[in-house]
């Protein structure tokens, strides 16, 4: 059987997670590694059968020229692996979430790969959880009735959480674009971050198909009493007019509707689980069978509506979509909250964002 051939930029947590579910796939091997760290670079090399190594991706994937670029790299690193990726030949480029700090990036990284015609991917994975799946499963049944609302909230702050909560939310929406984004945010302790956030944002949305959507992450978001883990507290549903159905990220799932009374099940996010479908797909889509799920277009629709929130709680009023151009919304919003103290939600929030001295 022919393989495709990777290579992972980026041996921390999610590098190793990727690399070791590509070459635990017979479709893939990965042919090259690389980290700007020598010592994480070894010791990566032992477990992942010594393929080829670098410090530097742009070199090592022309050397190699993968037939996938991935890259698990912070959050500001993004357009330099998008051209590394495209000059390297890269048939499709897999990154992590969020997809881009600024819509100035996201319009840039979008541009170049159109022109490229490179396929790409965004690491969505939760949703492969058996109990996103059923939520998903309820919503796409009818039985919730009319849909009219999609909800997400988690306690973890923007640049880690927000995009997850988008993109679950709009697979349950079939992915209908935005039309408008209202929102507001306090605190930038968190700005300091590599993940570099505001305290708190929260916000409304319109969807072209009249469904509202509401999202908060941070600080001021409400504890889930039922999910012990922190990071885990993440509530994402959809309500109608016959019932509602919501996943809790470390805690299951329910739903209540007219024909099905109550139900409840269990599930908690576990990258063991979720990243082989995840990896599945992209020979599925390279095989000429179907796009992949966390395909960059339907990443793009909710990294859109994430910065369009930071534009409108940066800039005031309603944000219309699609965005037409570029802006530093990191920039903006950090001027506009700098020295703001968030008000939190309970005594864990105040820990978790170092706020309790
Ligand atoms: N999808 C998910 O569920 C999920 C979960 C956790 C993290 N993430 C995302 O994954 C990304 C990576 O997070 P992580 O926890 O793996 O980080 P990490 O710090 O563990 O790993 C990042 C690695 O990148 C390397 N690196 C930095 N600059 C580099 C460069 N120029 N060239 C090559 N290597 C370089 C670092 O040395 C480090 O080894 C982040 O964007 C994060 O938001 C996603």
């Amino acid at each position: 059987m022919t393989f495709y051939s990777v290579l992972v930029v980026g041996m921390g947590k999610r590098g190793m997670h990727h690399a070791t579910a590509f070459n635990a796939n017979p479709r893939f091997k990965v042919t090259g590694i690389c980290d700007i760290d020598t010592k994480r670079l070894d010791d990566a090399a032992a477990k992942l059968g010594n393929p080829e190594k670098g410090t530097d991706a742009a070199a090592l994937a022309k050397a190699i020229k993968p037939d996938i670029f991935c890259f698990c790299t912070m959050p500001h690193l993004r357009t330099p692996f998008i051209e590394a990726a495209i000059n390297g030949g890269a048939k499709l480029i897999a990154f992590e979430k969020p997809v881009a700090l600024t819509s100035a990036e996201l319009l840039t990284i979008r541009k170049l790969m159109q022109q490229a015609g490179v396929k790409a991917v965004v690491s969505h994975q939760h949703r492969y959880g058996k109990h996103y799946q059923k939520v998903k499963e309820i919503v796409a049944s009818g039985a919730l009735g009319r849909v009219h609302t999609v909800y997400g909230s988690a306690t973890g702050w923007m640049t880690h959480m927000l995009s997850h909560l988008i993109d679950y939310t709009c697979w349950f929406n079939d992915y209908t674009p935005p039309t408008w984004v209202m929102a507001q945010a306090s605190g930038g302790t968190k700005f300091s971050d590599n993940h570099p956030s505001p305290d708190y944002i929260g916000g409304f949305v319109q969807f072209a198909n009249g469904v509202r959507g509401t999202y908060e992450c941070g600080a001021g978001a409400p504890d889930q009493p039922e999910v012990a883990k922190w990071w885990g507290k993440n509530r994402i549903g959809a309500q109608g007019t016959e019932g509602f159905a919501e996943v809790l990220t470390n805690g299951g799932w329910r739903a209540l509707t007219k024909s099905g009374g109550y139900q409840a099940g269990e599930g908690a996010m576990n990258y063991d689980l979720d990243m082989p479908p995840y990896i599945q797909e992209m020979a599925d889509w390279l095989d000429g069978k179907q796009p992949h799920q966390c395909n960059f277009e339907h990443a793009y629709l909710g990294a859109e509506l994430m910065l369009a929130m930071q534009r409108s709680a940066a800039q005031g009023g309603q944000v219309s979509l699609p965005l037409t151009s570029g802006a530093d919304e990191q920039s903006l919003l950090k001027a506009k909250l700098q020295g703001q103290k968030v008000l939190v939600s309970n005594a864990q929030n105040a820990t978790e964002f170092g706020l309790t001295s």
